[in-house]
């Protein structure tokens, strides 16, 4: 941080704290009349900085939350101001993965540089606290998403297989009408062993089976590695909607929503990484229905059959960096699975709405793209953090036509310098293949989908 402070020149700063948007009483400064009283500071936490920090930092940096401090309060915030320039100079802070040059999404929360600029000046002033009167109208909140069904894993529960537990819990879905999930969040109990959360709705005629599955583990829940059924159910169950390490909760496509049958269960697949010690999770999903939607939509995942099944094996060599794996397919052949009410057919165009990635801990670079009759970018994560993951919402929905493709692109680095820690001791290069535990690797891509 001192390096990375140290080479700003302090008198641009000044200059750009002068073009900062201000009340009309800004008077120019320089560093040496300002004081950290912040009278006559040129940048101020109340004029300034507070409304960057509300809109960009506290969501995650406030009590309670996923952030390990608080940026809410002027005393928080001046507390650890000569910590950030760090983060914010890297780019690891806000987490905003997706390359933007490939598209542009909803709830973006990448911060512009101009804001950037405004926070290491204001830290670079010595965080001057300036007039709460100064403060601008606060922002419009947006509106809170209400949701209507509470559902909590049955009971708080420990993983004991180590590294990686995915145990799945059925919850009785609670409409007895046909309904259609319009949002869905997901808190995590104990975030320190969920790392993903992915919910399925698992359809009535197939209930019986599933819970032979719970029935059959002493357990509560049961073991469920690759998907709700284990290797010990096949067939394909919908997914309603997942949740990674900095995903946003919330809210589908306006106007869209995944079809819920009355009698179905909602199978919940946790994937707890363990370690000794590791406190109990139960964790909370929240979700809206809405009786009809203006279209059906389903969670494709998109990704070579042959690397699953092993018959074309998704090879990352030991101690190899810069391992590419791509796969690239027409998917309109899918869509009557995917839509088994009949309501997209082989060969319709469909709309993708949004676009998630998948991959483990030595994945470095990933993309997904439709490609063939045009070429639209969906969503490319050049430096892939396996704690920042994220389903993106497109604030231009791509529109896939007959002659298009998909097309998916993940590259790794096995060496030994980008080898995870277990249990405290870094693990060493070995050959991967696909497979469900943080020791192996995936490439998945999942796309949010509905009828033109
Ligand atoms: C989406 C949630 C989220 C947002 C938004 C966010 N942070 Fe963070 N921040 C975290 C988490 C979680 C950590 C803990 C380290 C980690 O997991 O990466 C963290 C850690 C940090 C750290 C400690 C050093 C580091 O990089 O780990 C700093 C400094 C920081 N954040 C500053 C900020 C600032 C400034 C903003 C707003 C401009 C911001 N963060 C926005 C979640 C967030």
């Amino acid at each position: 941080m001192q390096r990375i402070t140290a080479i700003l020149p302090l008198g641009l700063l000044l200059v750009a704290c002068g073009d900062a948007p201000g009340d009309g009483s800004d008077t120019a400064v320089d560093a040496a009349s300002t004081s950290t009283t912040g009278e006559a500071a040129a940048v101020t936490y109340w004029r300034d900085v507070k409304a960057i920090l509300d809109a960009k930092c506290v969501g995650c940096h406030s009590p309670g939350n996923l952030a390990p401090f608080s940026l809410a309060s002027y005393a928080e915030a001046s507390a650890v101001a000569s910590a950030l320039p760090a983060s914010l100079m890297t780019g690891t802070m806000p987490p905003w993965p997706p390359d933007a040059a490939c598209g542009t999404y909803l709830h973006d929360r990448s911060i512009d540089d101009e804001a950037r600029q405004t926070l290491l000046d204001w830290v670079e002033l010595g965080a001057p606290e300036g007039d709460p009167a100064d403060a601008p109208a606060p922002a419009q909140a947006p509106e809170p998403i209400e949701f209507d069904i509470d559902l909590q894993l049955p009971e708080p529960y420990t993983p004991t297989i180590a590294p990686d537990e995915y145990r799945c819990f059925l919850l009785p879905w609670p409409e007895d009408e046909e309904t259609f999930i319009t949002a869905l969040s997901v808190t995590p109990g104990e975030r320190q062993i969920v790392h993903h959360v992915i919910a399925f709705a698992v359809p009535p005629e197939q209930a019986e089976t599933y819970r032979a599955l719970d029935d059959a583990d002493p357990d509560p829940g049961y073991l469920c590695y690759g998907g709700p059924g284990g290797d010990q159910v096949g067939g394909r169950i919908p997914w309603l909607g997942a949740w990674v390490p900095g995903g946003d909760p919330g809210d589908m496509p306006e106007g869209t929503g995944i079809k819920v049958q009355p009698g179905s269960l909602v199978a919940v697949q946790m994937h707890y990484h363990t370690y000794p010690g590791a406190k109990p999770d139960q964790s909370r999903i929240q979700i809206r229905t809405a009786a009809s939607v203006d279209k059906v939509a389903v969670m494709m995942p998109f990704t070579n059959p042959a690397w699953v099944q092993g018959s074309e094996p998704m090879l990352i060599p030991a101690g190899e960096a810069g391992v590419v794996h791509s796969f690239t397919a027409d998917v309109s052949n899918y869509l009557p699975l995917l839509f088994p009410d009949g309501g997209l057919q082989a060969g319709d165009p469909f709309v993708v709405h949004a676009a998630a990635l998948h991959m483990h801990t030595r994945g470095v670079r990933g993309s997904l793209a439709v490609t063939g009759g045009q070429n639209s970018c969906l969503l490319d994560i050049p430096r892939w953090d396996f704690n920042w993951q994220g389903s993106y919402q497109l604030t231009a929905p791509v529109t896939v036509r007959p002659g298009d493709q998909l097309r998916l692109e993940c590259e790794w680095d096995n060496t030994a310098a980008n080898q995870p820690v277990e249990n405290g001791v870094q693990m060493q290069p070995k050959d991967i293949l696909w497979g469900e535990g943080t020791g192996d690797e995936m490439c998945l891509g999942i796309v949010y989908v509905t009828g033109v």
